[in-house]
């Protein structure tokens, strides 16, 4: 099995999102998801994909849904996420497994993944969507470093159990 990645940008209380969006903007932690997943495998939800339409661009990409009928061109669909893990080796899909959210995925993928890439966001946010507990899991500080933009303070962090 290839290395299973999660990536995710949470703040302190675990929100990942809120009323469909990501409840911060932060153009230097998107250009890192970006960049982090280019050449890869990414694994995510159906809203994920609409939230991230250019994702198929440089990437393979398996969606997690139940209607795998409504993908666009270069998307795959699986039905959960042990058949997009099973589809990534039987199709030869490129590089690491990125699973990149929503909450459901991130919560199933925690305890099979190798790494974790978290951009933790400092402060408490309204949210919908959560990122899993990590704290006590994956205990392996491998790097971290700080930025500020927006006025926000933020950690990249890279992880392993
Ligand atoms: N901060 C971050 O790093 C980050 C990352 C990602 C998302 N977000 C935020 O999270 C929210 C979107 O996430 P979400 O959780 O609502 O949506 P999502 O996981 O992208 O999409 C939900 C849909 O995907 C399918 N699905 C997801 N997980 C599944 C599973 N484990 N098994 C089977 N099907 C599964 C189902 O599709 P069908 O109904 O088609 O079967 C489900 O209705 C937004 O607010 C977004 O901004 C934040």
């Amino acid at each position: 099995m290839r290395t299973v990645n999660l990536i995710a940008a949470c703040s302190e209380n675990r929100v990942i999102g809120n009323a469909g969006r990501i409840p911060w903007v932060l153009r230097g932690d998107n250009a890192f998801l970006k960049r982090q997943t280019l050449g890869q495998t990414v694994v995510c939800g159906r809203r994920v994909l609409a939230e991230w339409p250019s994702v198929t661009r440089g990437r393979d990409v398996v969606v997690v849904t139940r209607n795998a009928g409504a993908l666009p061109e270069g998307a795959r669909a699986a039905p959960d996420l042990r058949a997009a893990l099973a589809l990534a080796e039987r199709e030869a899909l490129r590089g690491g497994i990125y699973v990149c959210g929503g909450g459901r995925l991130y919560a199933e993928a925690l305890p099979l993944a190798d790494r974790l890439f978290l951009t933790l966001v400092k402060g408490v946010f309204p949210g919908d969507r959560f990122f899993p507990e990590w704290r006590g899991v994956f205990t392996r500080e491998i790097s971290r470093r700080r930025f500020r933009e927006n006025g926000l303070e933020a950690e990249f962090l890279v992880l392993e159990r």
